[in-house]
């Protein structure tokens, strides 16, 4: 008897998620970050403290990409930022916590979207990034060692956002990535580890921003990202998986930067993504009827934007960031 494929199934008939629900995803996340007694997202809120600067950057980004990060509150985001900068020059994901390279990153796409670099104390970044580098190139994400191509593209997108790739060993940096390639075209964490769609684009997006996509296999990793496609239209991270909206993002971004995005099925994958809107409450799910969050918000609609969706602002693929904003911080890419 034939396997069932994981998948789930998305309605003939969308309703009021045939179109993008803008307004609705805008007051969401505006509203995301009241944390009062009672207030709807409270306790969410409160759990992902662990987490919470790349929460910033996703709702921001997100907000950026929908026209309106006027409506978020400038002076207690950069507040928030500074009270996140560690002795060691990088920055945690709350005050008082451990700085990490993912969330040293999102403090500075952060402060791009706002134009506050002059923010940053740059030269103690730059240090505490380049200390993290290993004889082979490649990057621990924190002072604790642990290794995972993830950090390498942290590592070279702070480093480019800040204008300082000559601080790193871009070119060993880079041969570390490469050897996280296996035969099917794809990426893992380590060498030698399995292909997933978040290392890929980690690893594409490094390579991309060490300016060394010529080493890749497009033809092969193309063909694996395509494969990434269920019949519901939307997209998994590894064969067998469910399909899940931010896999969208980290599929379709690195077809995107090998320029291979022409070879998966646009439409079904853009009403998958409808689909998973919350109609009520505003917000992205990972799946059509599940419970919206920022981080599935921000990549839902990021999806759509590369998939040429002209209601939202044109989104980086390297970087996930609008293109206007790099454009103004003069860092070009692809
Ligand atoms: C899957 O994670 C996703 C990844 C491994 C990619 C994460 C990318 C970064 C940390 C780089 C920064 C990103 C941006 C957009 C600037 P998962 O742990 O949820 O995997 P699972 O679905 O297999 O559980
Ligand atoms: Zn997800």
């Amino acid at each position: 008897m034939a396997k069932a494929i994981n998948d789930v199934s998305v309605p003939e008939d969308l309703g009021l998620r045939e179109k993008l629900l803008l307004e609705k995803h805008a007051d969401y996340l505006a509203t995301y970050g009241n944390t009062e007694e009672g207030s709807e997202h409270a306790y969410e809120y409160c759990v992902t403290e662990y987490l919470r600067m790349s929460g910033v950057y996703w709702g921001l980004t997100c907000m950026s990409l929908l026209g309106q990060l006027d409506r978020m509150n400038r002076v207690e985001v950069v507040s928030f930022i500074r009270k996140c900068r560690c002795d060691n020059g990088g920055y945690s994901a709350s005050p008082g916590h451990d700085s990490h390279l993912l969330y040293t990153l999102s403090a500075i796409q952060i402060c791009c979207l706002y134009d506050a670099v002059t923010e940053l104390d740059v030269d103690g970044i730059v240090e505490y990034v380049a200390a993290l580098q290993r004889e082979d190139g490649s990057f621990s994400g924190d002072q604790w060692g642990e290794v995972d191509s993830r950090f390498s593209f942290c590592a070279l997108a702070c480093v480019t956002l800040l204008h300082r790739q000559d601080a790193i060993d871009v070119r060993s940096a880079a041969d570390f990535v490469v050897r996280c390639m296996n035969f099917d075209g794809g990426f893992g964490v380590v060498p030698g580890s399995e292909s997933h769609s978040g290392q890929v684009f980690c690893c594409v997006g490094a390579l991309a921003l060490a300016n060394q996509l010529d080493s890749i296999d497009a033809d092969t990793l193309g063909w694996w990202l395509c494969e990434r496609q269920l019949p519901s239209g939307g997209l998994n991270g590894r064969p067998e998986k469910l399909p899940d909206v931010c896999y969208s993002w980290w599929v379709l971004s690195s077809l995107a930067m090998i320029k291979r995005l022409h070879w998966i099925d646009k439409d079904k994958l853009r009403r998958y993504i409808l689909a998973c809107q919350d109609d009520e409450t505003g917000g992205f799910a990972d799946r059509p009827g599940n419970i919206v969050d920022p981080f599935h918000t921000l990549f839902g609609v990021a999806s759509l934007s590369l998939l040429g969706d002209t209601s939202v602002e044109k989104v980086n693929p390297v970087l996930c960031m609008p293109q206007s904003v790099l454009d103004r911080a003069n860092v070009y890419l692809l």
